[in-house]
């Protein structure tokens, strides 16, 4: 890395990489657009890796970013940069002689920064994309982080970019999902994404009028649920619907997940919590039920004006703290602050949960709606 001239202790930035990593998110290109308009205002150069940190180690998958290559990016999902899940360079699954080998090819990488002649490289991503991150960073690679998931699961930041679209896409189909639902006398289970933390079903559950959220954080008792839906049913309301998140799970049981034949990727696909809890309601209940996943379409679409604004935000700051050279650590926000945080504190494998005591927990019970456990709070009211 290039260092100053005067000293200070600032260094020299001439160019920088920019990559987004892991599961994509409505607002990445936000946060590339501001990043590389800001890069260029400072007079540095940007060059764009594509496909995460494969980008750094495969030929032709880096290239120079214009002003014209993110002009009217702001509003668009995805990430014009493309992303991956699979590819960390420190196990890198490939196939040599038809055989199936895991290589650690971050050597490649800090070559790769250097050959490019990088001063600095904004990563983009999620806890496993910032776990590489730090572990490059820990190699002398001159990293910064950007938060990014729909979970917004992310510890370090109050909020990540891509939650709030994808909060408000899972609202609109519980809106949606109404009329149906109550024109057929029907209980509609959906299952949001989120993995192992509640956040969007807790949220769009609230905003979207479930009878019934299901969260990681709350192991239920399908009894709990099918009596609040019978409830429903009793008090002539003749439909019900129920919120599940991917991850979560009856007490006693371990998270639904699914079988899925991805070479290289590290987790465990979650999944058929939904189609579970619906067949458990109709056999106990006898009442007509359906289920649907949500699926990819809560990562899909335009991102709301607030992740457009914290995305713009979170890719200007990181020039900033490039241009201080704060590397190994990551831009966060901490209201009304955007504000920085070491890498090394955040990309533990950890992710933030829901606090089951939240007052937006605590609001959903006040107002009757169940999360399958036992709760001992005030009343019902009807
Ligand atoms: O982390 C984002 C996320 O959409 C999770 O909510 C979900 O469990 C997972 O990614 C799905 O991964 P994939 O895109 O590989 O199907």
């Amino acid at each position: 890395m290039a260092t100053s001239a005067t000293g200070e202790g600032k260094p020299k930035i001439r160019r920088i990489g920019i990559s987004t990593g892991g599961g994509d998110a409505p607002g990445l290109n936000a946060v590339i657009r501001a990043a590389v308009k800001s890069a260029l205002n400072l007079g540095w150069e940007v060059v764009g890796i594509q496909r995460g940190f494969d980008g750094l180690f495969r030929p032709g998958m880096a290239k120079k970013l214009t002003a014209r290559d993110v002009a009217g990016i702001l509003t668009m999902g995805g990430t014009i940069l493309g992303t991956t899940n699979r590819g960390n360079p420190f196990e890198y699954r490939t196939r040599v002689k038809g055989k199936a080998v895991v290589k650690d090819m971050s050597g490649e990488v800090v070559k790769s920064v250097k050959r490019l002649g990088l001063d600095a490289i904004i990563c983009i991503g999620g806890d496993g994309t910032l776990k590489i991150a730090r572990q490059l960073a820990d190699m002398g690679v001159p990293v910064v982080g950007v938060p990014k998931t729909i979970d917004n699961d992310m510890p370090g930041t109050v909020i990540t970019f891509g939650y709030d679209t994808a909060v408000s896409t899972a609202t609109d189909a519980l809106d949606k999902l109404h009329s149906t639902a109550a024109s057929h006398q029907r209980t509609m289970v959906v299952e949001l994404m989120g993995r192992y933390a509640g956040w969007i079903a807790l949220n769009a559950g609230v905003a979207g009028g479930a009878d019934v959220i299901l969260i990681p954080e709350i192991p239920f008792d399908i009894d709990v649920v099918c009596k609040k839906v019978e409830d429903r049913y009793h008090r002539r309301r003749n439909f019900a619907i129920v919120v599940a998140a991917e991850g979560a799970a009856p007490a006693g049981h371990g998270m639904f997940t699914r079988e899925h034949r991805d070479t290289g990727r590290q987790e465990v696909l979650l999944g058929g919590i939904a189609a579970w809890v619906a067949e458990e309601i109709n056999k106990r209940t006898g009442r007509e039920t359906r289920s649907l996943v949500l699926g990819h379409l809560q990562r899909g679409g335009n991102p709301t004006t607030f992740d457009r604004l914290l995305g713009t935000r979170f890719g200007a700051a990181a020039v900033r703290l490039v241009a201080e050279g704060g590397f190994g650590r990551m831009v966060c926000l901490r209201p009304p602050k955007i504000d920085s945080i070491p890498l090394a504190e955040v990309a533990t494998g950890q992710p933030r949960k829901v606090p089951v005591d939240s007052d937006t927990v605590l609001s959903a019970r006040m107002m009757g709606i169940c999360f399958g456990d036992k709760w001992d709070g005030p009343s019902h009211p009807r």
